[in-house]
């Protein structure tokens, strides 16, 4: 199957977040599976990918877009990216999709509509890669999700072509990309398909809500999230357009990196660890404590997060159960970056309890896998969570996460104190300050007990968080997706793979 990936970023090369991993690791298993996967990516501002392979293609101005280049890339782990060169669009100083001061940029619809434009040009007839072009096209969330619009758009124009099947996979429902509705123009968004029925939401134009009604499948990032946004309460506003939608709806949990993230050999950690034999875990405690300027003591129980600092996040629940673990002896390592609040109370409580409470404000992946290697435990109450990767980290490092019942938390983490035998984590018995105590006072009781407390590692770092399982359910998803609008693949008389 010839899959396109498309994708606003994907690490090592730009990461904000879950989705970069998920556009590294994905598109690499389904290369492995025999498909021939091609990755579409903006070339930003200071992105570092060498090896360019094959000749770059020019794509002339088109509405409101100037000319760009698309340029085939290699990676050194054997993924084939196409970097979308528009240097007036993404060549900026800032992140993927705010500047240096945290705005959005104004033209992001111009932006990320390119970015789903050239998606879909790409499975079409008209490739500008030709002869090669997409059967699938898999756009992730909304930067990406004009993307099965227009492929709609293509096959109402030109309905005997063979156009390439759509699928949507939201990552966080919480970020929708909605623009005045006066932007349909400048996107090419033909006037009948601006309604209740097409991109329109509360009079605005909703590039998420356009992918779920013109995708041929979606899918979200855990069963429950599947189920949950459905729902008013974690809807965020599209729960109706979902259970409309429900037929093409598919939960699929991430898996984990686990070249990347395997205690065993992990280079960015002091010390390499395993299953079998711990004691570098314990190493690696202490060269974090001394890392994070805290007071070396391996009796003191360790707690860490590494996390957007935002709502969904639940740091504030952090923030008020810490006071009466502090006055217990116990420590905290946090790495994070978001919203200035969080920033400034966090800030003050590592100010009042230094050899106690560590704080690190950006993005640093090593310090990431440090915390991850070097807690006892790792936290991550999060108020709703699509599918969270940090959790399965944390029980692949023999570090047990407290989390809340929700989303990709829900579906990963077992409980040990209703299920001794195979738990792996602690679940909050409610979203809130009391469920959060509860939940510390059962990881604490744990912890007292070694034997216990090894069981509960023991089972997270045998649980198997790899992607091979959740690739095969994308495949069957593109699949379905093809069937469902009579694609096949190379069988078409005009149709090339190599
Ligand atoms: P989300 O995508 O909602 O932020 P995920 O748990 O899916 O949450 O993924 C977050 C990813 O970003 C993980 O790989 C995590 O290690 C990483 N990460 C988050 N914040 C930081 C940070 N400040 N420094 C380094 N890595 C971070
Ligand atoms: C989003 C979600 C997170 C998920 C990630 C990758 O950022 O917040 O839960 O793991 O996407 O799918």
């Amino acid at each position: 199957m010839n899959i396109l990936f498309a994708t606003p970023e994907c690490a090592p090369y730009v990461k904000t977040g879950g989705l970069g991993d998920v556009s590294a690791a994905l598109p690499a298993m389904l290369a492995s599976m025999g498909h021939d996967v091609r990755v579409l990516l903006p070339a930003y501002r200071g992105m570092k990918v060498a090896g360019v392979v094959g000749d770059s293609v020019d794509l002339p101005p088109q509405g409101p877009w100037p000319a760009a280049q698309l340029l085939p890339v290699r990676t050194e782990s054997g993924l084939t990216l196409f970097l979308l060169a528009c240097p007036g669009l993404y060549q900026r100083a800032g992140g993927p999709y705010v500047d240096q001061s945290g705005h959005d940029y104004g033209d992001n619809p111009l932006r990320f509509g390119f970015l789903a434009r050239v998606a879909a040009q790409l499975g079409t007839p008209a490739s500008p890669c030709a002869p090669w072009r997409a059967d699938v096209v898999h756009a992730n969330d909304w930067p990406c999700a004009l993307a099965p619009l227009y492929l709609a758009q293509a096959r109402a124009a030109q309905p005997f072509a063979s156009i390439a099947a759509s699928v949507l996979t939201i990552h966080n429902l919480a970020f929708q990309g909605v623009f005045p509705m006066e932007t349909a123009d400048l996107l090419g968004i033909a006037p009948h398909w601006r309604g209740i029925d097409g991109v329109e939401f509360w009079g605005q134009l909703s590039m998420l809500k356009a992918g779920l009604q013109f995708a041929d499948r979606i899918t979200t990032v855990s069963p429950s999230y599947a189920r949950e946004i459905q729902t008013p309460e974690f809807g965020a506003g599209l729960d109706g357009v979902l259970r409309a939608q429900s037929h093409k709806l598919t939960g699929i949990l991430n898996g984990i990196d686990t070249r990347a993230w395997n205690p065993a050999h992990d280079k960015l950690i002091a010390h390499r660890y395993s299953r079998a034999d711990l004691a570098g875990k314990t190493l690696d405690k202490g060269a974090l404590q001394s890392q994070c300027g805290l007071k070396p003591d391996p009796r003191a129980m360790l707690f860490g997060v590494v996390s957007r600092l935002t709502s969904q996040k639940g740091i504030d629940l952090v923030l008020q159960g810490l006071p009466g673990l502090l006055a217990q002896g116990a420590q905290l390592a946090v790495l994070g970056q978001g919203e200035a609040g969080l920033h400034a109370s966090l800030a003050e409580l590592a100010r009042a309890h230094p050899s106690q409470v560590s704080v690190t404000f950006g993005f640093d992946e090593a310090l990431a896998h440090r915390i991850e290697a070097g807690a006892d435990v790792f936290l991550m109450p999060s108020r709703f969570e699509p599918c969270g990767l940090n959790q399965m980290y944390s029980q692949a490092y023999g570090t047990p996460p407290i989390v809340t019942a929700v989303g990709g938390l829900a579906d990963s983490v077992t409980d040990a104190t209703r299920d001794p035998a195979h738990g792996t984590g602690f679940v909050m018995r409610s979203v809130d300050a009391a469920g959060f105590d509860d939940a510390l006072r059962r990881a604490v009781a744990a912890w007292r007990e070694p034997a216990r407390w090894r069981r509960i590692q023991g089972n997270g770092m045998a649980r198997h968080f790899g992607w091979d399982e959740s690739a095969a359910q994308y495949a069957e998803v593109y699949e379905r997706a093809m069937r469902s609008i009579g694609v096949t693949t190379g069988t078409a008389p005009d149709r090339h793979t190599h």
